[in-house]
């Protein structure tokens, strides 16, 4: 068991923590009290989650303050105080109700991370429809997979990304209009609007957001958010992320995923914090300039953006003066000790890990300010958030077993539903537990330690993937018959997409053709989720019903022992 622990020295605290004692606030923590202190609420008990990151800020003194710097590829900047946000909103969400959208419907993005996206957020939820985030790298047949499942009314893009949708726009009958940000008619519509409007009174329940997500089989399904999510997102904001009001804090993810919608919108706008957007893309230099030039004292990234950092040295971090930062955090895949002891030394601090998934709407399981950091874990579940490590059948295992990591149902950004598949939804649950499908071991002292997933999920750079997603753009080339796609251990990436492909009889296995299959797989999926390595195979592992055994081909990439292979078909 590894104990190693990074105790925080005297004078590590430059404010005093919103969670300064742990373990009472966890055992004295109740949803029913932090919904009347936390939330502000409308008559009858409604709600709007934008209303709450936003606009509820407007009778205080942060009205004119900063909410967004932006900063594009380009060195471009802007820049909104939470008036500007919220009147900007106001008129996004005007316009879109002019174009006919109701409650309930879904208006998707498909945007860079340039201040319209988050405008176009926030005005959805206003107007009591359901937002949906597509990732810009998302090519034809994600888009389409995405916006046909969801029956998606509008689509929110720019000119360029417009491009890909235009190719399957006659096969989504739903979608009734696509509206273009970088359009001058747009902004033209934009202005007309009022900058007043009346928001929507959700029930907490009321459906706020939708995001795809990838599990081991089937096409990417639809994880549904409630309004109510935002008291998960805005207390873990609180206490793990540690937001004050003088923070400037920077979350590097993109709300084409949750980590950007949690936290770079709802949770942490609804804390009053002035948050930096950076629309670029990963350079180590222009990431140390921006922490420099908007003193980011709150830093939430990911584990491969600290392994890239780590990479290109800490005589460049030297260079800049970093002095602004305070709390330093990360999600997404497993956090190596290796890269919280580079922070030490290049930061001065340490990289806080946090736990969770689409699923489960907000931090789950996280390090805390002011607790000591035991390296290479996960930490403790958030105040609110029951964990456990449990059996198939939602038996507690004991201290030191591994097993399934589950939370207890019931915290309020658990997802709702699963977009039109409810039998699905169900199979997540066992007994009272929520099924991570993470395996996880707890220790003596009630820290959470990961293992793997359970599935055959891939994460690479922090990106979720589903191998069937990948297979089946595979299969679509004209020279494949079958593809098994698999995750292989990267120092860097964490894992890598590898595809074991079946070619057509005569079809010539040459390199040339491995780097066609791979650009194939961009073009046509997705611009992150395409296979770094592909090897060609006679034949796959199945099982005798059909089922590809990835589990199999994973073996045998890593040389690792191949175990129960009774349900195998002759390999
Ligand atoms: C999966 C969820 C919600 C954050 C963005 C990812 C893996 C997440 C950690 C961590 C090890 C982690 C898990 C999880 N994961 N955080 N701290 N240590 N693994 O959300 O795309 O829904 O992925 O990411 O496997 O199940 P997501």
């Amino acid at each position: 068991m590894n104990e190693d622990f990074f105790h925080k020295p005297k004078g590590y605290f430059k404010q005093t923590p919103n969670l300064p004692d742990y373990e009472t606030t966890y055992k004295n923590f109740s949803w029913e009290k932090a919904k009347e202190d936390e939330l502000t609420w409308f008559e009858d008990g409604k709600i709007n989650a934008a209303y709450n990151a936003i606009d509820r800020h407007l009778t205080t003194f942060r009205k004119n303050k900063i909410a967004l710097y932006w900063e594009g590829d380009n060195n471009e900047t802007e820049k909104y105080t939470f008036e500007e946000v919220s009147y900007l909103s106001n008129q996004y969400g005007n316009y879109f109700k002019s174009l006919g959208v109701d409650r309930s419907d879904r208006v998707f993005i498909f945007l860079p991370r340039i201040p319209p996206l988050y405008f176009s957020f926030l005005g959805i939820l206003k107007i009591g429809a359901i937002a949906g985030t597509l990732f810009s790298a998302f090519q034809e047949q994600a888009l389409f997979d995405r916006l046909e499942n969801s029956s998606a009314k509008v689509l929110i893009t720019n000119t360029e990304l417009s491009q890909r949708v235009e190719k399957i726009r006659h096969k989504l009958p739903h979608l009734k209009h696509i509206i273009i940000v970088d359009e001058p008619e747009f902004s033209q519509n934009i202005t007309k609007q009022s900058k007043d409007i009346h928001i929507a009174r959700m029930d907490p329940d009321d459906y706020a957001f939708m995001l795809y997500t990838s599990g081991t089989t089937g096409k990417p399904k639809g994880v549904v958010h409630r309004h109510l999510a935002i008291l998960s997102e805005h207390m873990t904001a609180k206490y793990v992320l540690d937001l004050h009001d003088e923070d400037t804090y920077w979350c590097t993810a993109d709300p084409g995923w949750v980590t950007g919608i949690a936290y770079e919108i709802l949770g942490s706008w609804s804390n009053g914090v002035t948050s930096l957007v950076f629309s670029g893309r990963f350079a180590a230099e222009k990431w140390y300039q921006l922490l420099q030039k908007y003193k980011i004292s709150v830093w939430y990234t990911a584990p491969t953006a600290v392994r890239m950092l780590m990479a290109q040295g800490e005589t460049l971090v030297k260079k800049h003066d970093l002095s602004s930062l305070r709390h330093l955090l990360s999600v997404g895949e497993p956090l190596n000790p290796e890269a919280i002891r580079w922070g030490l030394k290049a930061f001065g601090l340490p990289f806080h890990d946090t736990w969770w998934q689409t699923e489960t709407g907000a931090i789950s399981i996280a390090n805390y300010p002011c607790m000591d950091v035991k390296i290479g874990s996960m930490g403790k579940p958030t105040p609110g958030v029951e964990a456990a490590i449990i059996d198939e059948e939602g038996n507690e295992l004991p201290v030191g077993k591994e097993g399934n990591l589950a939370l207890r149902k019931g915290w309020p950004s658990m997802m709702k539903t699963i977009w039109h598949r409810h039998v699905k939804y169900d199979s997540y649950f066992v007994k009272e537990w929520y099924i991570s499908g993470d395996r996880a071991w707890k220790d003596k002292d009630g820290y959470f330690w990961f293992v793997g997933r359970a599935d055959d999920v891939i994460k690479t750079s922090g990106e979720r993937v589903g191998p069937f997603e990948v297979e089946s753009a595979l299969v679509e080339h004209p020279s494949v018959v079958e593809a098994g796609v698999i995750g292989k251990p990267d120092q860097l990436r964490g894992e890598i997409i590898k595809a074991f492909v079946v070619l057509k009889s005569g079809v010539k296995p040459t390199d040339e053709l491995k780097e066609e299959l791979s650009l194939f797989v961009k073009k046509h999926l997705a611009g992150h989720a395409y296979p770094r390595e592909i090897e060609f195979i006679d034949k796959l592992p199945k099982t005798r019903s059909g089922k590809i055994m990835r589990r199999i081909l994973k073996a045998k990439e890593l040389g690792l022992p191949i175990g129960d292979t009774s349900t195998l078909e002759e390999f």
